[in-house]
């Protein structure tokens, strides 16, 4: 079975001569087992009638955000869609996208859609090369959208150059690789720890670290976005994550994560553990807020934490995966080995504080992963999410070796 079957596809397609191939596209992708929503622009109409693509997606075809029978519900619609294709995207319409011009079906419903969005542009050279569509590119991209690059060759201006659509079968194929990945942790149950963790003093005041839980977040919206059930076990933040199938259970202290973490980690086959841990936290807790008194300083009492890594560890079956942090500031290297071994991790992450950009709050890591069998892998500086996916792989290869 194609990786396209059953998917829920929405098609937007704007004003370009390229809008004849989107025929052909909504042919192919209903051949290939997907559900096709289309919506257009109304310069889109001009190129190609919406009679054409409902006859072929066999479903009514919207263009106004509004029409004779009511309002076209562009936010069920982005609900609704596994993927969102925008093919052609012209000059204008990725404008509209980077600006959030909500004006037409299309925008406005990818403004409302939680899916991944794909968008293939289509224009004259000039017009792809100039900054403002080449700003307007670098938003989508950064935004977390796919560009179908564009391809060479004859434009319709009579210009040669870089401009054209790619055509309807790269479009599939960039779909189908997309939910052929997406399927490659599915039913896999994973256990994710991230942010810090607040140690009570009084009923106002805590010992804490300065972790915010990004990379932790990042890497439970990979393993989700790759088909696992990720439970997230996530410390005081003000984050959380954006993938709608993480299952977020948050806490506040040490305790309460080790508790959530030893239930779920016992039926769940991979373990993440990205939180920043406190090592100690108050011997008492007071239940009244401490008063300063006179002049004198005052000394807290601390004991251990449980050891959640370690607990998770002694408890691993061999078809279980753990995977730990190293977060140090010097003698990295036998440092993380000795956390590997310790605590029982098959591979550790480790990152520098000494690195530019990497560590807490930044959205930047440059990692490093050390494997049980020695084996090590070291990445440049790139986005928490890019590294997130780079876990992500090392996981999936560990458990198709399981
Ligand atoms: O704090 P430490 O440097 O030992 O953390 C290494 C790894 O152990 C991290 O993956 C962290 O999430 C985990 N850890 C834990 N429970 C603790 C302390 C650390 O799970 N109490």
């Amino acid at each position: 079975m194609g990786s396209l079957q059953g998917k829920k596809v929405i098609l937007g397609i704007s004003g370009s001569i390229a809008a004849y191939k989107s025929a052909i596209l909504t042919r192919q992708l209903i051949k290939a087992g997907a559900e096709v929503q289309v919506l257009m622009t109304t310069a889109a109409t001009s190129f190609i009638t919406p009679l054409t693509l409902s006859t072929l997606s066999k479903r009514d075809v919207y263009v106004d955000v509004s029409s004779e029978s009511g309002w076209n519900n562009h936010v069920d619609i982005g609900l609704w869609a596994d993927a969102m294709v925008v093919a052609p995207a012209t000059a204008t319409t990725l404008a509209k996208l980077a600006q959030g011009i909500a004006d037409n079906m299309v925008v406005a419903t990818y403004l409302s859609a939680r899916c991944p969005v794909f968008f293939a542009p289509a224009m004259d050279l000039d017009m792809w090369t100039h900054p403002s569509t080449r700003r307007n590119v670098a938003s989508l991209l950064e935004y977390g959208d796919t560009l179908i690059p564009v391809g060479d060759g004859e434009l319709a201006s009579g210009l040669v150059g870089k401009g054209r659509m790619a055509e309807p079968e790269e479009i599939v194929g960039f779909l189908e690789d997309h939910f052929h990945k997406a399927s490659t942790l599915k039913g896999v149950r994973a256990l994710v720890t991230a942010g810090p963790t607040h140690e009570a003093l009084d009923p106002v005041r805590f010992i804490g670290n300065r972790s915010t839980g990004k990379m932790g977040i990042a890497i439970a919206d990979a393993l989700a976005t790759a088909g696992a059930e990720v439970a997230l076990v996530l410390g005081p933040t003000h984050l959380g994550p954006q993938h709608p199938a993480v299952e977020l259970i948050r806490v506040r202290s040490a305790q309460e994560m080790y508790e959530v973490c030893i239930k779920r980690y016992a039926n769940a086959q991979v373990g993440v553990l990205a939180a920043a841990v406190a090592d100690f936290r108050p011997t008492q807790i007071s239940d009244q807020k401490i008063k300063k008194g006179g002049n004198q300083g005052m000394s807290i009492e601390l004991e251990r934490t449980p050891d959640i890594a370690a607990s998770l560890g002694k408890t691993k079956g061999e078809k279980q995966l753990l995977i730990g942090f190293a977060l140090e500031t010097n003698n990295e290297e036998a440092n993380a080995r000795g956390k590997l071994a310790r605590k029982n991790f098959d591979f550790i992450v480790l990152n520098s504080l000494r690195d530019v950009g990497a560590g807490f709050g930044h959205d930047t890591n440059r990692v490093r992963f050390i494997h049980a069998n020695n084996k090590q892998e070291q990445f440049e500086l790139k986005s928490k999410a890019a590294v997130a996916k780079d876990i992500v792989a090392a996981i999936a290869s560990y458990l198709y070796q399981k």
